[in-house]
């Protein structure tokens, strides 16, 4: 929440958030390290810079637009990359181009909105790193009432002020704060404190300036040390260096039906020994089943697939082909291991529940931990095996069949989110 909102009016309707990007600088102290490119078009994990802000924003349940501000000449040429990802922005867009200063791009910007846009956050697409929390933080402090609302860091050096290469003055470090973007402000205040700032020919670096210039308070909210603008050759490095994970959840589900009840069925009948986790259960029923019927490899298999959103095996290994008649789950486990690998999957934790009236579980179940943790690469401390019945209730609790569940988590590490 912003430091000591105390005097203005919290809006009565619900916020009409936009988000204006800006995309329209030179890059000067960058393009000669980049062709000329200016920096916030340069690609990084699949995307131009611009979009890695645009992205996280409109990820802000509230935000309901984005204004993309250009060069001129480059509206055109990023129009089909914006329509592209427009599904996943998720938001209304609109794309204008900017002017000389950077103040003259929010201005353009400004002008782009619609009328019913109440709140405005303005953003420097330099800054790609801008997290979902403080965004968070700003709308708050909007929703309380205040006018503006800036991002701010506590200056870890001296600051001097230097006139010729002399010192003028030490201001107290205390008093001194770096500030970042995005900025938060009442849609018309800002539009206000353009217009008169334009009127007085004042040239300010950031939004909250044209506030103060107006006698308009600015509140604040903590900034993030990772939210660094984009300046120097140096930061290309940052670009590079970025961490590109996230946690991800599996789950699978899967049943079979016990062979003794199919007695007399037909020829189509498949009956197989019972195998749990690769682990032969001697003396229990046989299921039916396409391929070997191993419940328990199939569940699991299912929740790596959902763990890396690629469907389920019915997807991959179809029970309508030949080639899958009686396989080894082991194997089908294999290939299922090397697509979630390419996916970028790293598992951290295998849960696997089985779920069966007979037979007794509790005498394999270190040699089917053994085995799935083997089967997976991992360390058997990481492959829990559960085993229940349910009291003689339902298909299982009849002896009909047998079914298992099996949750994986996990880390994707990837080069494109
Ligand atoms: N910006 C803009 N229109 C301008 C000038 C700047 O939209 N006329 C944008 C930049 O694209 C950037 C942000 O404002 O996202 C902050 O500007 P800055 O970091 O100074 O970027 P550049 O002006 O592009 O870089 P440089 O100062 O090195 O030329
Ligand atoms: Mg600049």
């Amino acid at each position: 929440m912003a430091d000591s909102l105390i005097n203005e009016n919290p809006p009565v309707h619900p916020m009409q958030l936009w988000a204006i990007i800006l995309a329209a600088g030179k890059g000067t102290r960058l393009s000669e390290h980049l062709q000329g490119t200016a920096k916030q078009f340069i690609y990084h994990k699949d995307l131009p810079l611009y979009m890695h802000s645009a992205l996280t924003i409109s990820s802000y349940a509230m935000l309901k637009g984005i204004v993309f501000v250009f060069p001129e000449e480059y509206v055109s040429q990023e129009h089909p990359l914006i329509i592209a990802q427009s599904a996943r922005l998720g938001v209304d867009i609109k794309v204008v181009s900017g002017g000389v200063r950077r103040q003259d791009s929010v201005q353009c910007g400004l002008r782009a909105l619609p009328p019913q846009c109440s709140h405005v956050l303005v953003h420097d697409s330099a800054r790609p790193f801008v997290s979902i929390a403080l965004v968070h933080r700003l709308c708050e402090a909007l929703q309380a009432g205040a006018s503006g609302v800036i991002p701010t860091i506590p200056v870890v050096d001296t600051i001097k002020e230097i006139v010729s290469g002399l010192v003028k003055s030490t201001p107290p470090r205390e008093s001194l704060f770096a500030v970042q973007t995005p900025q938060g402000f009442v849609r018309h205040i800002l539009e206000q404190a353009h217009a008169k700032a334009e009127e007085e020919k004042s040239s300010v670096t950031d939004d909250a300036s044209v506030l103060e210039l107006l006698g308009h308070t600015v509140h604040t909210v903590p900034g993030e040390a990772e939210n660094i603008k984009i300046t120097h050759v140096d930061d290309l490095m940052k670009l590079q260096n970025t961490p590109s994970t996230r946690p991800c959840v599996g789950f699978g589900y899967d049943v079979h039906r016990f062979a003794i009840l199919t007695k007399g069925e037909g020829e189509d009948a498949k009956n197989r020994p019972l195998k749990l986790g690769g682990v032969f259960m001697d003396g229990a029923m046989h299921v039916v089943a396409h391929s070997d019927g191993d419940v328990l490899l199939h569940a699991l298999m299912d929740a790596l697939l959902g763990a890396t959103a690629l469907g389920d095996i019915g997807l991959h290994f179809p029970d309508s082909s030949a080639v899958y008649d009686n396989a080894d789950s082991a194997v089908l486990l294999q290939e299922v291991l090397r697509l979630v690998k390419q996916k970028g999957l790293e598992i951290h934790h295998i849960d696997l529940t089985i779920i069966t009236q007979k037979p007794k579980i509790s005498p394999q179940r270190n040699a089917i931990q053994k085995n799935v943790a083997h089967l997976l690469g991992l360390s058997q401390d990481r492959v829990n095996i559960k085993a229940t019945t349910e009291e003689g209730l339902g298909f299982t609790g009849h002896g009909e069949g047998i079914k298992a569940t099996a949750v994986v988590s996990g880390t994707i590490h990837s080069s494109t989110f």
